[in-house]
C-alpha cells in the first residue's frame, strides 16, 4: 500500500499555505525567542551572547530595517525613548542617503529577518565606518548581516518560508524589546521600573497567542468585509508600528488597498479617505485607549465600519464597535504582538477567499538583495 506523499504538502503539516502554518507556529517560536534570556524575578535580561555591560555607554541608539523587518525598529524605537534613552527607527534605504550623525556611543541596530537586505547591510556599513557601533538582530546564524556587525542577536524564529514575514516579526518585537530592557539596564546600572512586569507578561505571551489562534473571528471579519473599497488601520504608540504592519501583510498577500497611520495622523488628510466601503482597524493597547475611541468614533461618523482589536469584552469600545477582535489583557507595551496575531489572520482569510497565491505574491520577494 502506498500513500500519496510530497515534500512541499508535508512540509506544510496539513497547513494549505505555509503562512497559515507558520502564523501558528508563533506560540512555539516565541517561547525559543525568550528560552534562557528572561529573569522574571530579578526583572534582568540575559543574553547570553552578550558581554557583561556591552551597552553600557550607548547615549542614541538607530534602528535601521525595511519592510516587516522596519515595523518591528519602530516598535522597538518607541519602547526605548519611553524608557529615556534616545532613539529613532530608520527604513535602511533613506539611512545611507540621510546620513544621520553617529558617534562612538551611537549604537546602530540593523533589523533584518534573513540578514541578507541590501539596504539595510548598505546602512550598516557606512554607519560602521563613521564609527558607531552595529549589533544585528537576525533570524539567520551565518547571514551576511552577523559577518558585517559587531554583535549579533538571534531571534530564533525557526525558517519561514512565506514570502509574508508573520512569526519573525513578533520573535523581533520580542527579542527587540528584550534588548531594549537590557540596554536601558546597562545604560542606567539597573533594571527599568517597568521591567519585571514586562517580562512577567512576555512569559505569557506564548500561550496568549496560543488563545488568539484558537479563537480568533478573523474570517469572519474577513467575510464580512469582502469587496470593501479600502481597509484601513489605525493605532498609536507601539500600536502605530502595528497599523502599518496590518496594512502590508493585507496588501501585500490580497493585493486590495490597504493603508496604516497613526490614529492622530488622521484627521490631517486620510479622513478625507474614509466611507462606508472602507472598514477600519482600530488598535486598542490598553494605553491612552480614550483618544483611540474618539478616532474610532471620528471614522463610525462617516460611515465606516469600525473593527476593534481589544482586550475588553464589555464596555465602550466593544459597544461602539461592529466587531471585535479579542486578546488577552497584557502589558500594553506588549498588547501589539497579538492584536497583529489577529491582524495577520485577516490578511490571510481575504488573501485566501480571493484565491491569490499567498506564499508568493505576485512582484514580491523574500530577500531583496539588490539597492
Ligand atoms: C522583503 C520581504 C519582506 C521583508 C523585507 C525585509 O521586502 O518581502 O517581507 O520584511 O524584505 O527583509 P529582511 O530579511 O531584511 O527582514
Amino acid at each position: 500500500e502506498t500513500i500519496d506523499w510530497d515534500p512541499e504538502t508535508a512540509g506544510k503539516s496539513g497547513y494549505d499555505h505555509y503562512m497559515h502554518k507558520e502564523i501558528h507556529e508563533q506560540p512555539e517560536s516565541l517561547r525559543r525567542t525568550t528560552q534562557g534570556r528572561v529573569n522574571t524575578l530579578t526583572g534582568a535580561v540575559d543574553f547570553e551572547e552578550f558581554d557583561e555591560d556591552l551597552f553600557a555607554g550607548v547615549t542614541q541608539v538607530h534602528l535601521v530595517a525595511m519592510g516587516t523587518s522596519y515595523h518591528a525598529a519602530m516598535y522597538a524605537a518607541s519602547l526605548l525613548a519611553a524608557r529615556g534613552v534616545p532613539a529613532y527607527a530608520f527604513m535602511a534605504g533613506e539611512y545611507s542617503l540621510m546620513r544621520p550623525p553617529v558617534t562612538d556611543s551611537t549604537l546602530v541596530v540593523a533589523v533584518s529577518q534573513s540578514g541578507e537586505t541590501a539596504d539595510t547591510l548598505d546602512a550598516i556599513r557606512r554607519a560602521r565606518s563613521a564609527g558607531a557601533r552595529t549589533l544585528a538582530v537576525t533570524n539567520v546564524v551565518a547571514s551576511s548581516l552577523t559577518r558585517e556587525c559587531d554583535d549579533s542577536l538571534l531571534i530564533r524564529a525557526g525558517p519561514e518560508i512565506g514570502v509574508a514575514a508573520t512569526k519573525t516579526f513578533s520573535s523581533q518585537v520580542t527579542a527587540l524589546m528584550l534588548l531594549c530592557e537590557r540596554v536601558v539596564a546597562d545604560v542606567t546600572g539597573t533594571p527599568s521600573a517597568e521591567s519585571r512586569d514586562l517580562l512577567e507578561s512576555i512569559s505569557r505571551l506564548p500561550g496568549d497567542i496560543q488563545a488568539v489562534l484558537d479563537t480568533s473571528t478573523a474570517l469572519e471579519v474577513a467575510q464580512a468585509y469582502a469587496g470593501s473599497e479600502a481597509y484601513f488601520f489605525i493605532g498609536r504608540g507601539v500600536a502605530h508600528s502595528v497599523a502599518l504592519e496590518g496594512a502590508l501583510k493585507f496588501k501585500e498577500i490580497s493585493y486590495e488597498h490597504a493603508e496604516g497611520f497613526a490614529a492622530s495622523e488622521l484627521k490631517h488628510g486620510p479622513l478625507a479617505l474614509v466611507t462606508e466601503h472602507t472598514p477600519v482597524f482600530v488598535i486598542f493597547t490598553g494605553r491612552d485607549d480614550e483618544m483611540t475611541l474618539n478616532n474610532a468614533k471620528e471614522v463610525q461618523a462617516r460611515g465606516a465600519p469600525v473593527i476593534a482589536i481589544t482586550s475588553h469584552t464589555d464596555g465602550d469600545i466593544v459597544d461602539l464597535a461592529d466587531h471585535v477582535l479579542t486578546v488577552p489583557e497584557t502589558h500594553p507595551d506588549l498588547a501589539g504582538v497579538a492584536a497583529n496575531v489577529q491582524l495577520q489572520l485577516v490578511a490571510y482569510h481575504a488573501a485566501n477567499q480571493l484565491g491569490r497565491s499567498i506564499d508568493k505574491p505576485r512582484n514580491l520577494a523574500k530577500c531583496v538583495t539588490v539597492e
